[in-house]
């Protein structure tokens, strides 16, 4: 079965943006694929978090990958600090990374120029942190964001370059699986774009119903159809594409033939989404409180899934050590 790893970032709390886009495809994935998941600690640290920083953070977005259903039976979820053999792999890596490749990455130029003052080592060698979290598993795909293509074309180059280097064919090239070209993209509520924590426009898995009615409720909308059957406006379409997700068929046509009929209410329209994303929210939520208090699950979760990552790292790093030259006396 093909080997599919992915990387979280932990910032912040999962919106529905997230949800219909890589947590949904990640669960899919699990059924599917013999699946890791991890949560990119290390990576973090380029914006320097305080301790208790990283460690909420950590915590929260366990819980909440755990409570949307990743199911560490089928798919080891674990903590990316935990795995060590990876940083032994990144020290190889970085041999063969060159300063010119590394410094014409966008993500790194954007952070150079935004942040002067903090253009740290870790975020230069961040696509090679990055291809050691793939290769020291040999995975054969990806699921990423648009954004990460470039990681995933440098994470390419220094596969084959290892493989060049030391004339061999040990690892594979891991193939970018872009969920984002079946997703369905979330919007935001403010009349444009996507759901998004920085465009502040984002209902959170973990908000309470009175939270997720005062967000609906101050949806943008427009002053209301003026002819019959017209096409919908983005702030309008956008409400309707949030009903497609979280309401039944049935709710969905009847907004839809009051909208075509000009005789629509948004205030209703509006009443029933916050209660529908609540209905769908609820479930979630309960189980991300339910991981929240329950620390030694947790703590077993992650442990079970270190297991897990460390053999198999472990198991490439062996061979690795091996092809370099490094002999176990
Ligand atoms: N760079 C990824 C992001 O910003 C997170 C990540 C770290 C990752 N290591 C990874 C993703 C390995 C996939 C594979 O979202």
């Amino acid at each position: 079965m093909e080997k599919v790893i992915s990387g979280i970032r932990p910032t912040g709390n999962l919106h529905l943006g997230n949800y219909f886009g890589a947590v949904k495809s990640f669960i899919e994935m699990q059924n599917n694929y013999e699946c890791m998941f991890f949560i990119a600690d290390w990576h973090s640290l380029t914006t320097h978090p305080t301790p208790e920083n990283i460690r909420r953070s950590v915590r929260t977005i366990l819980a909440e990958y755990l409570a949307c259903g990743i199911d560490p039976d089928k798919a080891p979820i674990y903590i990316q600090s935990d795995v060590k053999p990876v940083l032994e792999l990144y020290l190889f890596l970085n041999m063969n990374a060159y300063l010119g490749e590394l410094e014409r990455v966008t993500s790194f130029k954007e952070k150079a120029r935004t942040q002067p003052d903090n253009v740290n080592a870790g975020l230069l060698t961040y696509p090679t942190l990055m291809a050691a979290d793939v290769l020291a598993h040999k995975a054969d795909k990806v699921p990423v964001g648009k954004d990460q293509e470039q990681n995933m074309e440098m994470m390419r180059l220094f596969a084959r370059r290892f493989n060049r280097i030391y004339n061999v064919d040990f690892f594979k090239e891991p193939a970018s699986f872009h969920f984002y070209d079946k997703a369905v993209k979330v919007p935001g509520l403010d009349g444009s774009g996507k759901m998004g924590k920085s465009e502040g426009n984002a209902i959170y898995l973990c908000d309470d119903e009175a939270t997720i009615k005062k967000k609906v409720m101050r949806a943008v909308t427009d002053s209301g159809p003026t002819k019959l059957n017209q096409e919908k406006p983005e702030p309008i379409q956008n409400l309707f594409t949030l009903l497609s997700l979280v309401s039944s068929q049935d709710t969905y046509d009847y907004f839809n033939d009051q909208y075509n009929q000009m005789t629509i209410r948004y205030g209703d329209l509006k009443k029933q989404l916050a209660q529908d994303i609540n209905a769908f929210c609820a479930p979630i939520r309960e189980r991300i409180t339910a991981y929240q208090n329950d620390e030694e699950q947790l703590a077993r979760i992650a442990k079970q899934g270190a297991e897990k990552a460390t053999e198999s790292a472990e198991k490439t790093l062996r061979q690795v050590r091996e092809i370099i030259g490094f002999r176990p006396y």
